[in-house]
């Protein structure tokens, strides 16, 4: 995989139109492109062919299902037809749930299993009755990464912080995508993340992917982010491997 590769994009955008405008600058600077709540919502699955018609690049399908594993099923079905390379399901409802999803998958689409948003921190967690003996954001994170490896999930998400704990536990196949990245330079307005770290240390940790949206997508020029960001990966991956 090139170090650009690694690179996910997410199109949060109100609409395709907009979105249409990143995926055209980006297609050749990331590896993927994201499709979460806001565009989906307000576009439906057509905007997947509007990816497709731009760039041949893979498609993350960010669903993060939540609901009984009845439904979660089902909308998974509906999912499969889409050919996504990967889809979210979030780890709090349980192992039912996780196991659901995986066992719907048609297509070969690999399922990620959420386990702690990184825009939630310790202080969070008590808010949200996490039990006191997991209010360590590692030691839930690593909880829920068991029980989605246990349903047979190909990975999870979670922070920069987090991740080389989860690679040494389940091992290098187990694939880690690490949101809430913030390079030493970026400045994002009324920022929301909250367990952050830089395209570097998340992958010397060992992230296969980084999720990177707002440093690029409001730096003056969204390529010259994304190029700052692969050569990061880059040494990243020598540091790795020294
Ligand atoms: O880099 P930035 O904070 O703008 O990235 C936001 C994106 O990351 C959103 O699409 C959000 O859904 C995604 N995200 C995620 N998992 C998290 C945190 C954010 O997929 N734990």
């Amino acid at each position: 995989m090139q170090p650009h590769e690694r690179i996910i994009f997410p199109l949060d955008f109100p609409n395709a139109k907009e979105a249409k405008k990143y995926i055209e600058l980006l297609k050749d600077h990331v590896g993927l492109f994201k499709v979460g709540l806001e565009l989906f919502v307000s576009e439906g699955p057509a905007v997947l062919k509007t990816i497709a018609n731009i760039a041949p690049t893979k498609v993350f399908l960010d669903m993060k299902f939540h609901d009984i594993p009845e439904t979660v099923s089902a909308a998974q079905k509906a999912a499969n037809v889409h050919g996504a390379e990967f889809i979210t399901v979030h780890c709090d409802e349980g192992p039912r749930l996780l196991k659901a999803v995986v066992d719907t998958v048609s297509n070969g689409t690999k399922i990620l299993a959420i386990t702690v948003l990184t825009s939630l921190s310790e202080e969070d967690f008590k808010d949200i009755g996490i039990s006191n003996d997991l209010q360590d954001p590692l030691k839930l994170v690593l909880h829920r990464a068991a029980m989605a490896k246990n349903a047979n999930c190909s990975g999870v998400v979670c922070s920069g912080r987090e991740v080389k704990a989860v690679k040494e536990k389940f091992g290098k196949d187990f694939i880690v995508v690490v949101p809430g990245i913030r390079p030493e330079w970026a400045c994002v307005k009324d920022d929301d993340q909250s367990r952050i770290t830089t395209p570097f240390n998340a992958i010397v940790g060992g992230a296969d992917y980084i999720v990177v949206g707002r440093p690029i997508k409001t730096h003056h020029n969204p390529v010259e982010a994304a190029k700052k960001i692969e050569e990061e990966i880059a040494e990243g991956l020598k540091k790795r491997r020294n």
